[in-house]
């Protein structure tokens, strides 16, 4: 019944859930979503009998407005997932290369699959940085898409502007680049590109962000992308008819006015992140979380669920979501009680 290609797609294994344990394993916020959100949304629900607005024109022109660019720039979706998936299906077929860091988003080889492209990921450095000369040298004749991650989904680390420039000098210019700052609102360094500003110097950029992270809305799936509007218009085409819930959209425009309220909170995560980094010698991160580099990733997450701490294991490394000083003080407990080796 099935494409024969089919058993070849890696399953997405989302953050481990149990009740009454400290959820560390997704990247979320610990806090509920803004209070306008919540009001927001509440008020929205009382009218999901009618579809959402398909153009999201309220939402995209506050976005339009919040990136400095015009709303034919910007397209929404059921999360950034989404849009990542419709960045690969509008330029990538059978026998085409979707090019990505690894270890990183771990959606990015699925989504190449989805369209029968081959997935080609490029190591990171030891020091979790993407390798962008090991990326530029892997660009083929069959490269369609490519997935940079700043700040990097699990490592931490961001790409610095000359790493970017030089990168992108050595990419066609009819291949398409998705710059995913799904963790942007953490980072804390000047010397990173920003895919607003970055967008108006490389046509075949395309901005990705997200409401799951930062803002705490994950729940209800909205992200962004950006670009310039025939990139756009062609990731519209692809997208599920009434992607974005009306509740989704009317979250996403409270707290996008509440931009102060936001920031505290992410200052909270910013303020504590080095303290549980050297704590447990991880490097410092520009995300909302840290990475330890093990090959024990597994049995060390299985001890710390034992002690009501859920983590993230990969076969390369142990992921743990940095929230509020209190919560990150249950890992940081739970972490010296077992004193793993890693
Ligand atoms: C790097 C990165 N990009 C994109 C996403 C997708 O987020 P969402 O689909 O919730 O917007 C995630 C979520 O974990 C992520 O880590």
């Amino acid at each position: 019944m099935f494409r024969a290609d089919l058993a070849d797609l890696p399953a997405y294994v989302p953050g481990k859930v149990l009740p009454d344990a400290v959820k560390l394993s997704s990247n979320e916020v610990a806090h509920p979503p803004l209070a306008a959100a919540r009001e927001a949304m509440a008020e929205a629900a009382q009218g999901v009998n009618r579809y959402p607005d398909m153009g999201a024109v309220q939402l995209r022109t506050a976005l339009a407005e919040h990136l400095e660019l015009n709303p034919e720039q910007v397209a929404v979706g059921n999360g950034s997932s989404a849009l990542c998936q419709q960045l690969v299906q509008i330029a990538a077929g059978p026998g085409d290369e979707v090019l990505f860091p690894w270890r990183s988003f771990e959606a990015y080889p699925i989504f190449a699959r989805v369209v029968g492209a081959t997935p080609v990921a490029v190591p990171l450095t030891e020091d979790g940085r993407h390798d962008s000369a090991a990326m530029a040298d892997a660009i083929t004749e069959r490269t369609r898409v490519i997935f940079l991650c700043s700040p990097n989904n699990p490592s931490g680390a961001a790409i610095t502007r000359q790493e970017f420039a030089d990168f992108m000098a050595r990419v066609p210019e009819n291949v398409l680049v998705g710059l995913d700052e799904a963790y942007i609102e953490y980072h804390r360094t000047e010397d990173t590109p920003l895919a607003p500003e970055e967008i108006a110097h490389y046509p075949n950029l395309v901005g990705l962000r997200t409401f799951s992270k930062a803002y705490g809305l994950a729940g209800v799936r909205v992200g962004y992308a950006f670009g310039q509007p025939e990139v756009i218009a062609a990731l519209n085409k692809v997208a599920i008819p009434f992607a974005v819930s009306s509740v989704a959209q009317a979250g996403a425009l409270a707290s996008l006015a509440a931009a102060d309220e936001l920031l505290e909170r992410t200052e909270i995560v910013v303020a504590d992140r080095d303290r549980v980094a050297d704590a447990v010698g991880a490097r410092h991160s520009q995300a909302n979380f840290i990475w330890l580099p093990t090959a024990h990733a597994a049995p060390v997450a299985e001890s710390l669920m034992a002690e009501g701490v859920l983590a993230r294991a990969f076969p390369e490394g142990l992921r743990v979501t940095v929230t509020t000083p209190e919560e990150n003080d249950v890992f940081l407990a739970a972490w010296e009680k077992l004193q793993p080796r890693l």
